[in-house]
């Protein structure tokens, strides 16, 4: 990959976050998607806020790969997304006004449904805990709970004959442990009509991939999320129930972490939280509510306002290692214009001591005190800059600090949020 663009990238190549959440990975996709023969989505569900732009319009997708524009490419739900299917018909729709066909897409039949039970739970759990973990609210957690206690409803129960029967007895279930006071004859009738829009996108996606693999064909797996999100990796219990890295592929498609070419992370050019939780970087005052009011810090899924912080390369260094990257994207360096002075946090101290990152603690990360490498800001709009060496002399240090500290060439550079508004290194 050293010396190779993204652009011609082939083989197997995976897109994931390496923070916390809502880099670009939508965008991203999508300007990888063209080479893509699969196109594939390997964990969360709709707390996962996608965006993209391009020539059908402006998008927010939960469920859906974001490869979805590239018509010939087949589009995969893995086994390891939580389903929302309220979600997914929405999405469908937006599609469809916008004239693209999502006929080349496929949801595994063994992934869990997200039902309306799990979404008052989370709710509740929220509404209930002192601590709160400010989940998205979208029943993520109870689903992926369900599912590693075996009980939950899967998307090929959605299709089978003795679905009602099915959700009539969970309903009974929820009910007495919960007493959420569900009604079993509104939610089946609901997800009758859920089930005759999706019916003909279910099936198997392990084939597929397995064939794709033997033919050489390009396969592009989308995280949803970021690597310190991650339930084991990341900042416990300030996460998300699933594995955004690459252990997340395997557990969707049951591909060795070695099969995959090329991981490419990818990044804001500064870090942004959304939820509770420590960032040790958080930036306040003026520059802080600078960079949320340029770079619209507002979150794709619930409306909420991001925190932002300097880059963090603590994580990013943390994240490359556990997930071998190959290249780096950077996305929204257009944001930092006009700051004159910037940050990037090169290493952790505790107790007067260097630290590297502690995994699935999140007390330890709100303990650390960040030590910061200054470079110097540009004042010139890059937005429509299309060339690494067209960069301000600042921006391209910047970038290549980011290099030198992280071990992994940065290979996209986004100025914009549309199709294209790439530099290509
Ligand atoms: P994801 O969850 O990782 O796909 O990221 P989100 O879509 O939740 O958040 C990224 C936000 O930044 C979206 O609103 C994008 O449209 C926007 N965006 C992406 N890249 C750029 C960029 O290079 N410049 C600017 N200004 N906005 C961008
Ligand atoms: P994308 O794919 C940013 C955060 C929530 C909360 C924590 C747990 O768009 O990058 P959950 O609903 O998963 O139980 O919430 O995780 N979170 C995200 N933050 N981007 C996301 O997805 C996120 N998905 C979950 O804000 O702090
Ligand atoms: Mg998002």
């Amino acid at each position: 990959m050293a010396k190779k663009t993204l652009q011609s990238w082939q083989g197997t190549l995976a897109v994931i976050g390496v923070d916390w959440g809502d880099s670009g990975k939508g965008r991203l996709t999508d300007d990888l998607s063209a080479r893509a023969d699969v196109a594939a989505r390997f964990n969360g569900g709709s707390n996962t806020g996608h965006t993209v732009e391009n020539q059908y319009g402006k998008f927010a997708l939960h469920i859906i790969p974001s490869g979805i524009f590239n018509q010939k490419a087949t589009c995969l739900v893995g086994r390891n997304v939580a389903v929302d299917l309220d979600s997914l018909v929405l999405e469908m729709s937006a599609l469809a006004k916008a004239g693209v066909s999502y006929k080349n897409l496929l949801v595994d039949e063994q992934a869990s449904l997200v039902m309306p039970w799990h979404k008052m739970r989370d709710g509740l759990r929220e509404k209930l805990r002192s601590a709160k973990i400010g989940t998205t609210g979208r029943g993520v957690g109870p689903a992926y709970a369900d599912r590693t206690e075996r009980v939950g409803l899967l998307v090929r129960d959605l299709v089978s004959s003795d679905f009602a029967r099915k959700i009539k007895e969970e309903v009974k279930i929820q009910n007495k442990f919960y007493d959420l006071k569900l009604n079993a004859k509104v939610i089946i009738k609901q997800y009758q009509t859920y089930r005759i829009k999706v019916k003909d996108f279910v099936g198997k996606s392990i084939p597929i991939i397995r064939q794709a693999q033997k033919e050489k064909k390009n396969i592009l797996f989308e995280g949803a999320q970021g690597y310190f999100l991650d339930i084991d990796a990341g900042t416990y219990p300030y996460v998300t129930s699933s594995n955004p890295g690459v252990v997340g592929i395997a557990r969707s498609f049951d591909i060795h972490p070695s099969e995959i070419n090329n991981v490419v992370g990818i990044t804001k050019a500064y870090t942004t939280r959304v939820g509770e939780g420590p960032m040790p970087t958080k930036i306040s005052g003026e520059v802080g509510r600078k960079i949320i009011d340029v770079g619209n810090e507002v979150g794709t899924t619930t409306g909420r306002e991001r925190a932002v912080g300097w880059l963090d390369l603590v994580l990013i260094m943390e994240a490359a290692r556990a997930n071998k990257l190959k290249a780096l994207a950077v996305t929204k360096l257009d944001v930092l214009t006009n700051i004159s002075k910037l940050k990037l946090c090169i290493s952790y101290k505790l107790n007067r001591k260097s630290t590297d990152y502690i995994g699935h603690d999140a007390e330890f990360l709100s303990k650390v005190k960040p030590v910061y490498e200054e470079v110097g800001g540009w004042t010139q709009d890059i937005s429509s800059i299309r060339s690494f060496t067209d960069l301000p002399k600042n921006a391209q240090v910047y970038i290549k600090k980011i290099e030198e500290f992280a071990k992994v060439p940065v290979k996209f550079i986004s100025v914009g949020p549309k199709r294209g508004e790439v530099i290509y290194k």
